[in-house]
Parts: C-alpha cells; structure tokens; sequence
C-alpha cells in the first residue's frame, strides 16, 4: 500500500495500516447508519469497476461506496465490452486512463493480474480479487466484524473450514488475521488444504470438528468448483456429510461463537441453512461492513480529508 499505489494484497499491509482502514471503516459504517451518504472525499475523482469475473458483494459495495463518497464510476464487465472483440486487459485499461480514471479496482480469474496491470499504469490498483491468490478488502471486512462483535483480534481462535486450496479469501484471511495476533487453524479435506499454508502461520487438521472446538470464529468457504480441475472429493453430498458446517459441529466452538462466510453460499453444502440464517451467522453484517471497509481504501489511496464533516 498505500497512497497512490494501491491495495494489491493483505501480505503488503503492515499491522498499523490494517488497524489504520479499520478505524476509518467505522468510522463510514457510523456515517451510513446514521443515513450520512453525501460525502465529498473522492469529489472529482473517477473509479473504474473492471470484473472480468462475476460478482455481486465486492462490485456493487465498491460501487455504493465510491459513490457514498462522490465519485463517477465505470462498471465494467466483460460482457458487452471490446474484450469480446479480443482487446487485451493492457489496451483495455490503457483506454479506460485515456478516458481520465483515478483508480482501478479489478477482480480477474488469473492469478496476479493486479501485480501484472500495476507495472503498466501510473494509477491505484485495487485488487477486488484475483483466482487463488488474494481478496483484500474481503479480509478486512471479515476482521472489521470480528473487531466489531469481539472488541479485539488479539488470542482468538480463528477456524477456516473447506476448499483452503482454491480460496484467495483463505490466504488472505490467514495473512490478515495472524498479522493481527490470532490464531488461524484450516481444516478440510486433505486434497483441499495445502501444506504450504504453515509457511503462514496456519495450524492445520483435517477434522472439521477439531479444528471448531473452542473457536471464537468460525468461517465457511465456498466450494470453488470453477477451480478445481478434477475431483478433489468423492461429492457435494459427502462433503456437506463431513465438512459442513452444521448446528452439531457449530455447538463445539465458543458460545458466543461467530460464524462468518464470505459468499455465495451453497446451502446445505458448505452450511446448513439452520445455522446460515441463525443467531450466530454474521453473513449480513459482513456485506454491511464491506461498504465501510471500500470506503475507508478508496479514501485513503484517492481522497482526502479523511474524517470529513458528514454533510
Ligand atoms: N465475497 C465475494 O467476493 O463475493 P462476490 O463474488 O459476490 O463479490
């Protein structure tokens, strides 16, 4: 990070700018309960939405909060646009700066295309989430909510169930939350949780319920079908039998245990709907804190006056 830069991945933060865009997040998450949504941070500056993949959390809360703080956006999908017509990414974001942007924030299915664009173009590169490798500003919102319900990171213990292996969330979160002093264990099936996450601190298991008793937080991933080249589990059925997350498993963590999930999810697979739409499900309020959370980057990699006078 930061200023002028951009947000490439959770590994480039220091722990004091984590804290520093959470601070800031709740800052927006105050100025929006309280139905304050006419900001001026980014008045005059222009952002473009580039989703080369699909998306409704990131695309449309980066969106909302660009907005909220008086920007122009572009959304740009894919579909419909001269990618179709075989413009490469480079030509196609060298027209988009021709056109006057400030920023770009992009989500790709390749691995590394943030990095890749950033070596190309003098402007912020924010990084919406990019194949298996890093989603930021999912991260950060997923610790905003923790830090909201918990008052602090420090100690917990941070349970991540399912495809680790294809998951930038899971990297990301495991990054994030380690940088922050909690304790990170994965757990899934053998053939979708790497070995190589020790090398971040992770502590591993492949049993479900070991890895949730006494958790303070426990997050389900989505199986991400689209990147798995061959059969990695035996089905959905199976895996939903021993690797979901139900109320049985559930009950081994903490009480006041927190269950996040960084969607879409597939119910009754990663979740049961029971615990999906129970007490404990902290599913909206993490799409509530991802506006925040975008607000908060976007300010501080373009804006200025950073805790502006709501107006
Ligand atoms: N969590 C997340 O990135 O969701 P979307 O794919 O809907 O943006």
């Amino acid at each position: 990070m930061f200023k002028n830069y951009g947000l490439l991945g959770i590994e480039h933060l220091e722990k004091e700018e984590i804290e520093k865009i959470l601070e800031l997040a709740f800052f927006y998450k105050d100025c929006i309960k309280k139905n304050i949504k006419k900001l001026s941070a980014l008045k005059g500056k222009s952002v473009v939405n580039l989703f080369y993949e699909p998306s409704t959390r990131t695309k449309n809360s980066f969106e909302l909060a660009a907005k909220y703080l008086g920007a122009n956006v572009i959304n740009f999908t894919t579909q419909g646009s001269s990618v179709q017509k075989g413009e490469t990414l480079k030509d196609t974001v060298s027209t988009l700066t021709a056109m006057g942007i400030d920023a770009v924030i992009i989500r790709h299915n390749v691995s590394g295309t943030p990095m890749y664009l950033k070596k190309y173009i003098n402007l912020p590169v924010i990084n919406a989430g990019d194949g298996m490798h890093e989603h930021p500003t999912q991260a950060l919102l997923d610790m905003m909510t923790v830090m909201e319900y918990k008052g602090t990171l420090k100690d917990l213990k941070i349970a991540i169930i399912g495809d680790i292996a294809h998951s930038r969330v899971a990297k990301s979160n495991l990054i994030g939350f380690s940088k922050m002093g909690a304790k990170v264990f994965l757990a899934g099936p053998s053939t979708l949780v790497p070995e190589a996450a020790k090398k971040f601190g992770a502590i591993i298991s492949y049993n479900v319920k070991e890895a949730v008793k006494e958790a303070d937080v426990v997050m389900g991933l989505r199986l991400q079908l689209e990147r798995q080249k061959k059969n990695l589990f035996p089905s959905t059925g199976e895996y939903a039998k021993y690797y979901g997350i139900n109320s049985t498993v559930l009950n081994l963590a903490k009480p006041d245990v927190l269950l996040l999930h960084p969607g879409p999810v597939n119910r009754e697979v990663e979740l049961t709907s029971e615990v999906m739409d129970g007490e404990k499900s902290c599913i909206g309020e993490q799409v509530t804190n991802g506006v925040a959370i975008r607000m908060a980057v976007l300010n501080l990699l373009i804006g200025g006056n950073e805790y502006e006078k709501a107006v």
